[in-house]
C-alpha cells in the first residue's frame, strides 16, 4: 500500500495549478447516459474516482476512452441498465447513472451506496424525487430496481439542499415529457456546471446556482463537448497550504468566486492575499501569527464541508481558540485523532470542536480516514516539525491529482513509496 513521507518546515513558493473538478465531473459523466453518440469532457481529472465512475459505464456497454483529460463517452449502445454493487461501493456518486438510464431505457438496476466514513449518506432525497417522476422503484437485495414508460415532469421540494440529489433529478428531468421544478435545491458551482452541459445537450434548465431549478425536458438529447470547472476543493487545499507555508505562492487556475466563504475565513486569520484581477492567480504569504477564527460549514455559498478538515489543520497552529461546527455529516472529524498525535490540541463535543492553537506541530506517523482527512494530514505534515508518514493514501488518490507532484513543484519535501 501507498503511503506519504513529508519533511516539514519547507517554504511554499512558486506556482502552482488547479485540476479540473472531480465532483462536477461525475454527474456530466452521467449524462453522457441521456443521449445517443459520443460526449466528450475536457478537463477530466486523472482520479479513482474517475476511473471508477468510467468503469461503471463500461460495464453498461458505454464505449470510453480517457486521453490527456479528454474523457470520451459514446452511450449510442447500451447492453445491460445496470451497475453492480462492487463497483457502486466504491464510490457512492455511481447512484447518479440511475436516473439517466431509467429515463432512457425504461428500467435501471444500481446497488444501494450503502454508508460511508463521514456519515450515513442516504439517498432517500434521490427516490423520492425520481418517484415523482414517475419512477416506480423498488428495493430489493440491496439493488434498486426502478421503472417507468416515460418520465413526466413534476414540482419535487427537496428536504434538505442535497447536491448528488439536485444534480440526479436534474439529470432524469432533461428527458422527462413537460417542465420539472426543483425547490429547495443545492446550488453548488457543479450544480450549475451540470446545467451548463444538460443545456448544450438541448434541455432548458433555468435557476441553476438559486434554490429554484426549472428543467423543460427533451424526447431526445444529443451528446455534449464540454470543459469541466476547475476543482474548487483542490484549490482551497491549496490556498490553506499558501496560508499556512505559503511565501509567495500562486495558485493558478482556481475561481475564487467559487471559494469566498473560504478566502474570507483565510483573509480574517491575517493571510496575505493577492489577487490579479485579469487573470486567475492569487499568490498568498502566511501570516506571522495566524488568528483563530470561528467555521461552521453550511450548503454552498457557506463554508463548505470540503474544506473543513484542510481549515482545521491551520488553526491549530493559531495564536489562541478557534471552534469549527460540522452541521452536514455527522461523522466528519476522524482527522482529529491523527491531528492530536501531531500534537493538535482540539476538543469534540458532537459537531462542534474547540481547537486551541499550539506552537508546533511534531512529525509522526497517522493514518488517512477518508479523502479530505487525508488532506488535512498533509497540509499538518507540511508544517509539522520532522518527519510524517501518512499511511492508507489510497483515499487521496480519490480526489487529488498528483498532489504530491504538485506539491513537490513548489517546493515541498513529500514523496510517495510503497510499504
Ligand atoms: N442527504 C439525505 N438524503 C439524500 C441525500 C442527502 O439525507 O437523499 C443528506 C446527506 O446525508 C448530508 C446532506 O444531505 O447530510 C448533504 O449531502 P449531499 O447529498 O449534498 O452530498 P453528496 O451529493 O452525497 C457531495 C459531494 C461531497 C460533498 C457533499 C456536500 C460529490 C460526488 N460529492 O456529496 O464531496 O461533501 O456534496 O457538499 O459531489 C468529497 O469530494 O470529498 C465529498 C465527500
Amino acid at each position: 500500500m501507498d503511503a506519504l513521507r513529508i519533511k516539514g518546515g519547507v517554504p511554499l513558493s512558486g506556482t502552482i495549478d488547479v485540476s479540473g473538478s472531480k465532483n462536477a465531473s461525475l454527474p456530466i459523466m452521467a449524462a453522457a447516459l441521456l443521449a445517443s453518440g459520443e460526449s466528450q469532457l475536457d478537463g477530466t481529472p486523472d482520479l479513482v474516482d474517475i476511473r471508477t465512475l468510467a468503469k461503471v459505464l463500461a460495464h453498461m456497454g458505454v464505449g470510453v476512452s480517457f486521453e490527456e483529460g479528454s474523457l470520451k463517452l459514446d452511450a449510442t449502445k447500451i447492453d445491460k441498465p445496470e451497475a453492480p454493487y462492487e463497483l457502486v461501493r466504491t464510490m457512492r456518486a455511481s447512484i447518479l447513472v440511475l436516473g439517466p438510464l431509467v429515463a432512457r431505457y425504461g428500467h435501471a438496476r444500481v446497488s444501494l451506496p450503502g454508508g460511508c466514513a463521514i456519515g450515513a449518506r442516504p439517498i432517500d432525497q434521490h427516490l423520492k424525487g425520481l418517484k415523482k417522476l414517475g419512477v416506480e422503484i423498488t428495493l430489493e437485495h440491496g439493488y434498486v430496481e426502478a421503472k417507468a414508460d416515460g418520465l413526466v415532469g413534476s414540482d419535487f421540494i427537496f428536504d434538505m439542499p442535497t447536491v448528488g440529489g439536485t444534480e440526479h433529478l436534474m439529470l432524469a428531468a432533461s428527458l422527462a415529457q413537460g417542465t420539472t421544478v426543483l425547490r429547495n435545491a443545492a446550488r453548488e458551482p457543479e450544480i450549475t456546471d451540470l446545467a451548463d452541459v444538460l443545456n448544450k445537450m438541448g434541455a432548458q434548465v433555468d435557476g441553476a446556482g438559486t434554490e429554484k431549478i426549472t428543467i423543460v425536458g427533451s424526447s431526445s438529447l444529443k451528446p455534449y463537448t464540454h470543459r469541466v470547472i476547475p476543482d474548487r476543493i483542490e484549490y482551497g487545499t491549496f490556498l490553506v497550504a499558501g496560508a499556512m507555508m505559503g511565501q509567495d505562492l500562486t495558485i493558478r487556475g482556481g475561481l475564487p468566486d467559487h471559494q469566498t466563504a473560504l478566502i474570507d475565513k483565510l483573509v480574517q486569520t491575517g493571510t496575505e492575499i493577492a489577487a490579479d484581477n485579469q487573470s486567475t492567480e492569487i499568490t498568498l504569504n502566511r501570516p506571522s501569527h495566524i488568528t483563530p477564527v470561528n467555521i461552521k460549514t453550511a450548503p454552498y455559498p457557506g463554508f463548505p464541508t470540503d474544506m473543513q478538515a484542510q481549515m482545521m489543520t491551520l488553526l491549530c497552529g493559531a495564536h489562541g481558540t478557534s471552534t469549527v461546527s460540522e452541521t452536514i455529516f455527522e461523522n466528519r472529524f476522524m482527522h482529529v485523532a491523527e491531528l492530536g498525535r501531531l500534537g493538535a490540541n482540539i476538543r469534540v463535543d458532537g459537531g462542534n470542536a474547540t481547537i486551541n492553537g499550539v506552537r508546533q506541530l511534531s512529525g509522526t506517523t497517522v493514518m488517512a480516514t477518508d479523502l479530505r482527512a487525508s488532506a488535512s494530514l498533509i497540509l499538518a505534515g507540511l508544517v509539522a516539525d520532522g518527519e510524517t508518514i501518512i499511511r492508507r493514501i489510497y483515499h487521496l488518490d480519490r480526489g487529488y491529482e498528483h498532489i504530491e507532484d504538485k506539491l513537490r513543484a513548489v517546493g515541498a519535501n513529500i514523496t510517495r513509496f510503497s510499504e
